[in-house]
């Protein structure tokens, strides 16, 4: 601020004289300087070169010392590591380097944020992902029904496929909402249908290659979602390979899906496509 000083007052400041009294040390580069606050780091840093050269002279001198015993016959003690040495970082120095990362990076979350995780509260940071699959349950079709949303307080589960998923996160699964007809069931035919409220069963009988491959995508999907944990799978009932297979919502698809199952109508192909021959 001498700058300041020197426009009120009109007067040019007095240079800085360095005080007689401020002891005078030799620096790194060999040059004396004033022993100043503002100089210290530097001196430190000298310091503690000289101390590290000190030691490694020392450790060469013993490390003579035994090299010549041996060359003598003589017995020699575990060799010594050179204590200057610059350690290696290795797989603990990484795992240390993440850890102090992780644990920066969770106090900045809940400095800024006020949550650990950033506000995150995805799969990734509950521990129920990490535990094994063993730890699953396996839930009959009464138990799973339990686990529609309707009860207060209770998880909200879906089932495909036999797998059974948390989904309470999901806004469209809660009662009132566009999907909730999936949850409590294993609805994997509506998945691939889009008949909701008419597909909720696991049968897939009948289905094309193409409605299969979509309950795989759906599958895939809630498997790796990151807000849905899978919870279990769910146990049927062997489906009566009698009874009728369920019938499309859409009254135009069902009608071509019957054609399609009647034994009449393909005996009739099969005979034209003879005749044709
Ligand atoms: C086979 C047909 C369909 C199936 C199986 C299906 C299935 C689903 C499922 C499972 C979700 C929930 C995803 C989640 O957990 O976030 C979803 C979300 C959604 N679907 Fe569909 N869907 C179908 C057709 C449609 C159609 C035709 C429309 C549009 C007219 C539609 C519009 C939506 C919308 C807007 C959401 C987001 C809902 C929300 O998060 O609240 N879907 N769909």
């Amino acid at each position: 601020m001498s700058w300041l000083k020197t426009a009120a007052t009109g007067k040019e400041p007095e240079p800085y004289v360095e005080p007689a009294s401020e002891p005078k040390v030799k620096d790194a580069s060999g040059r004396m300087v004033a022993n100043k606050p503002a100089n210290r780091p530097f001196l430190a840093h000298k310091e503690y070169q000289d101390k590290q050269k000190q030691l490694h002279e020392a450790w060469l001198e013993r490390k003579k010392i035994r090299d010549e015993k041996i060359a003598r016959g003589e017995e020699v003690g575990p060799e010594e590591k050179d204590p200057t040495a610059q350690q290696e970082i290795g797989a603990f120095g990484l795992f240390k380097f993440f850890l102090c990362l992780i644990i920066f990076a969770a106090l900045a979350g809940k400095f800024f944020t006020g949550s650990y995780t950033w506000d995150y509260q995805g799969k990734w940071v509950q521990l129920k992902t990490y535990l094994p699959e063993g730890n699953q349950r396996l839930f009959s079709e009464r138990l799973l029904a339990e686990f529609d949303g309707s009860k207060p307080g209770r998880p909200i589960y879906l089932a495909i496929d036999g797998d059974v998923y948390d989904v309470t996160k999901g806004k469209a699964y809660q009662p009132g909402g566009s999907y909730h007809l999936l949850t409590g069931v294993d609805a994997a035919r509506a998945f691939a249908t889009g008949c909701f409220k008419d597909h909720r069963t696991h049968d897939l009988r009948g289905l094309s290659e193409k409605d299969l491959d979509g309950i795989k995508h759906w599958k895939k999907f809630y498997a790796e979602h990151k807000d849905y944990f899978k919870v279990g799978r769910v146990s049927h009932p062997p489906i009566d390979p009698a009874s009728p297979i369920p019938e499309h919502c859409d009254p135009k698809k069902a009608a071509k899906s019957k054609e399609k199952q009647s034994p009449d109508k393909q005996d009739k192909k099969a005979q034209q496509d003879r005749d044709e021959l």
